[in-house]
């Protein structure tokens, strides 16, 4: 057998656009995957023996059959036990051809593979102490030849061989064998029963210790869990295992889902480019999403854990056992499972608190998305490189989507729709098509029009306007639906909007009589309703109404639009109090928020000063009576107390004003902390209490009431207060409170919080610098500081031993907190910043094109902010470009952005 060296041709020629009307079957089909690893040190053979046959789905009989690969060394190829020479292939752009191939056949290939060499993290590579892999989306073919595509499903058995300092060894399925070899070797071979395609594919070999747990399933098979981590992290598993189970038993209960293989394992790696990954029976998790302990995680810290691990579990039925045809459906199984984490974790803390949370990041993120040059349907039409597609549209868009299905359908027939797409697809690789067919089917309902949602993009905008007619008692609510044009569609045809409403008198909700409608059978309330619109124009009359009501519109926020209605402030603070949505309720706190900052910046813009700027008696005594209100749990205080974010009221400006929004910001909050100071006094005394953490949502709640009051204290640089919070930054015995007492110490502007902040750096630093998930949140509380000359210490720190440029979780907390979370700094200086995240990102282009790829998106913004700020921001997305060999991920932004 000789070798055959393959160098891959480089490339510099214009990458290709893939397109959704493109899209065939394959010739080819894998019946079974058999692949056998030997890991040596600095390299890996890979054998694959793949079992073929023709598809009979397609059009014509193929007699080649293109595989792809990326970075492979072809040792020698075999195709039934004929060994093939050059002139049986050939090789392509990321692909090997084979010629004359029959009907069906077995191919064997062996690879060579380089994990240590491999930095995009995609693949096999090397994290720390052990080797792993991700394959999703299209990882795999830099493992081996193979048909690397979704719909492409076979079943696989893998045998792992490794030295014996990598004792445990591990890939998909059930173990079916394991022994020791000569040379200090020993070997796994795993089975999962399961058809999967290539992308569910893991494998993991390490030095590794783990926690075990079981669950036992609703029909009584008992499943052993195992998470395993690096032994130093032991002690930081059990909160994911909590969720683990909750989340099985959550997937029997409400969507009548039961796991399936004797074994789930989880495994923490800690350089990952993504969140988690939910390969078969193999759960591989960035660190960052499953290690928690109240020393060292924040409660947001706790929450993220609980809501990955059971995304990832959930993806075992929506996503696994029913899998995507092709990359265009990724909201298939995202969209859909994300719905199902976020309605998880609903159910295990506060509903409204975990709704507030996730709207708050679709307005900020997919929102401006929407609005921006990389705007997408939740299923796009085209892309250059799959891998920037995982994206906050096809994610948390795609989840609204499902919401609102649920909202239109109702629980019992969303239940029988999903019931129904389960059931009908199970072992498949579908389309969206196929799932909105499956609920339309189970409901009887008629969902066309509905699927505009999944091929037009951007944010609809609702014009809301009203008239109440006091002589005949009749009220009437006229609905404008339109939609901005997006880089694939110019006009937008109406969409099916359902919008959940009632109407608010001076007592509270009045009863619902609709005009001309049906008797509503649904729902015994009638002080809500759900109104559909599916016309550019659309008229509602509510009749037997007494009072000129004040309306509540898209409660539980039931679609993903923007809602324009003329609100009075007396209407917001009516909201605000008496809305029995309580989504509505914090929605209200935040217009008023909203409009106390544009008045404040349009004073700043006027040439103003801000500095002891004043709120509006109305204004603080309606915050007052949030603070004073006992029947709003706290979370929802904090929220409601919290004004809308720089990013929000960035995405909300037609140009971005980045000094106006700051300062007018700070100064209303500096405001509300005069005006309540006592009142934020009594609630940090009465939350201050050190006790036993517990990562309930009460205490939570609490925790973070307190916090939000100590924000709003340590703006008035009252000595006093900036002690007790570097008191409580000293004292407290968990990370959140550390957390938000160091936070609230760096971006104090007084010169004692300043001093006491550098101390307390250097104290933090000293005690964590062994906990890297730690030294992150170091980093990014100094990333994130507001005062000026943050960009010089965020360059200073890509030196420290702390930071680590090949680690992505490094260089999101402090390279990305920088350019997304410090707009002040990250925009001053004539372009110093925008400078700054081009030279990084030139740098990682090759290194790991993907993390390259994410970090660009402030500078993608540039036609928001002013003309200056605009052609700096562009000349660095054109110094980007001309870089030579930009790869696939970054040129497909950047010419984009540019375009
Ligand atoms: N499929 C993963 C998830 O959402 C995300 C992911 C994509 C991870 C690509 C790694 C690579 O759960
Ligand atoms: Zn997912």
């Amino acid at each position: 057998m000789t070798a055959v060296e393959q160098s891959l041709p480089e490339q510099n020629h214009q990458p290709k656009t893939i397109y959704l009307k493109d899209y065939q079957v394959p010739d080819y089909l894998v019946k079974t995957t058999d692949l056998r690893f030997e890991i040596y040190d600095g390299e890996t053979i890979v054998s694959a023996m793949l079992d073929l046959y023709r598809n009979p789905a397609a059009t014509t009989a193929a007699t080649q059959l293109r595989l792809h690969g990326a970075d492979l060394e072809l040792i020698s190829i075999s195709l039934d036990d004929k060994v093939l020479t050059p002139a049986d292939y050939e090789f392509g752009e990321e692909s090997l051809t084979l010629f004359n191939t029959p009907e069906t056949f077995k191919l064997l290939t062996i690879t060579k593979i380089k994990p240590e060499a491999n930095t995009s993290l995609e693949g096999l590579y090397r994290s720390r102490t052990m080797y792993c892999t991700q394959c999703e989306a299209e990882g795999f073919r830099k493992i081996t030849y193979y048909l690397d595509r979704p719909d492409v499903m076979s079943e696989f058995t893998t045998t792992v061989v490794a030295d014996k300092k990598y004792p445990v060894l591990l890939s998909n399925g059930n173990l079916l064998e394991q022994g020791e070899l000569d040379n200090n070797r020993h070997y796994a071979i795993w089975h999962d029963p399961f058809k999967k395609p290539a992308y569910l594919f893991a494998l993991v070999a390490g030095d590794l210790a783990h926690i075990e747990d079981s669950f036992t399933t609703c029909s009584g098979r008992e499943v052993a869990l195992k998470i395993f981590v690096e032994p130093k992290d032991l002690d930081k598993c059990d909160h994911a295992m909590t969720s683990l189970k909750n989340s099985m038993r959550w997937d029997e209960e409400v969507y009548g889902r039961e796991y399936d293989l004797n074994i789930f394992m989880i495994v923490a790696v800690d350089d990952f480019n993504m969140g988690a990954m939910e390969n078969k029976g193999l759960n591989i998790f960035n660190t960052s999403c499953v290690l928690a302990k109240p020393e060292t995680t924040t409660d947001a810290g706790f929450q993220r854990v609980e809501g990955v691990v059971a995304h990832e579990y959930f993806h075992n039925w929506s996503g696994n056992r029913v899998t995507c045809r092709d990359w265009f459906q990724l909201s298939l199984k995202e969209g859909f499972t994300v719905y199902r984490d976020a309605e998880f974790s609903a159910d295990m803390g506060s509903r409204t608190v975990k709704r507030v949370e996730g709207v708050t990041l679709l307005r900020t993120l997919q929102f401006a998305e929407d609005a921006g040059p990389m705007a997408h349907p939740i299923r796009p039409e085209s892309y250059i490189e799959i891998s920037n597609f995982y994206t906050m549209t096809v994610y948390e868009k795609g989840a609204e989507i499902i919401r609102m299905l649920a909202t239109l359908l109702g629980k019992d027939n969303f239940r029988k729709g999903t019931d129904l797409y389960f059931d009908r697809h199970d072992g498949q690789a579908v389309t969206t098509e196929d799932f909105v067919a499956a609920l339309a089917d189970a409901s009887g309902r008629d969902l066309t029009q509905f699927k505009r949602w999944y091929s037009q993009a951007g944010t609809p905008r609702l014009e809301v306007t009203d008239h109440y007619d006091e002589d005949a008692q009749e009220y009437r609510l006229t609905f404008k639906q339109s939609c901005p044009a997006t880089p694939e569609c110019q006009h937008k045809l109406p969409f099916h909007i359902p919008v959940a409403m009632g109407l608010l008198g001076s007592a509270g909700d009045l009863p619902l009589y609709l005009k001309d409608a049906e008797p509503d059978f649904e729902t015994s309330d009638n002080t809500y309703k759900v109104l559909e619109l599916t016309q550019a124009e659309q008229s509602f009359v509510f009749q037997r109404v007494q009072e000129k009501p004040v309306p509540s519109l898209l409660r539980g926020f039931s679609a993903p639009v923007k809602l324009h209605y003329h609100y009075s402030r007396a209407d917001l603070v009516l909201l605000m109090s008496r809305d029995s949505d309580g989504f509505n309720r914090w929605e209200a706190s935040q217009q008023l928020g909203l409009a106390a900052i544009y008045t404040a910046m349009q004073h700043y813009q006027q040439g103003g000063d801000l500095s002891g700027w004043v709120l509006d008696a109305d204004l603080i005594e309606a915050y007052r009576s949030v603070l004073q209100d006992e029947s709003l749990d706290q979370a929802m205080v904090a929220y409601m107390l919290s004004l809308p974010s720089e990013a929000y009221l960035s995405e909300l400006a037609e140009v971005v004003d980045v000094e106006a929004i700051h300062y007018s910001r700070l100064a209303v909050r500096k405001a509300l902390a005069h005006a309540l100071r006592d009142e934020f006094v009594r609630i940090y005394n009465a939350y201050n209490h050190q006790q036993a953490y517990r990562v309930t949502a009460d205490a939570i709640a609490s925790r973070s009431l307190k916090n939000v009051a100590l924000a709003y204290l340590i703006l008035l640089n009252d000595e006093t207060l900036i002690r007790a919070c570097e008191q409580q930054y000293r004292t407290s015995n968990n990370m959140t409170d550390v957390m938000a007492a160091l936070t609230q110490l760096v971006n104090s502007e007084s010169s004692l919080g300043q001093g006491l902040a550098e101390n307390a750096l250097a104290d933090f630093y000293q005690r964590w610098q062994h906990e890297s998930l730690v030294v992150n949140q170091w980093l990014m509380v100094q990333a994130s500081c507001s005062l000026p000359n943050t960009l010089a210490k965020v360059k200073a720190l890509l030196e420290h031993p702390g930071f680590d440029g090949k680690n992505p979780n490094k260089i999101r907390a402090l390279i990305a907190s920088f350019c997304n979370s410090n707009a002040i700094n990250f925009h001053a200086n004539a372009g110093a910043g925008y400078q700054f995240l081009a030279d990084q990102i030139i740098q990682l282009n090759r290194q790991n094109p993907q993390i390259a790829s994410r970090l660009l998106t402030p500078l993608t913004k540039w036609k928001k902010y002013n003309s200056q700020q605009q052609t700096l921001m562009k000349a660095e997305l054109e110094r980007i470009m001309a870089e030579p060999q930009l790869s696939k991920d970054v040129f497909e932004v950047v010419s984009k952005s540019l375009a």
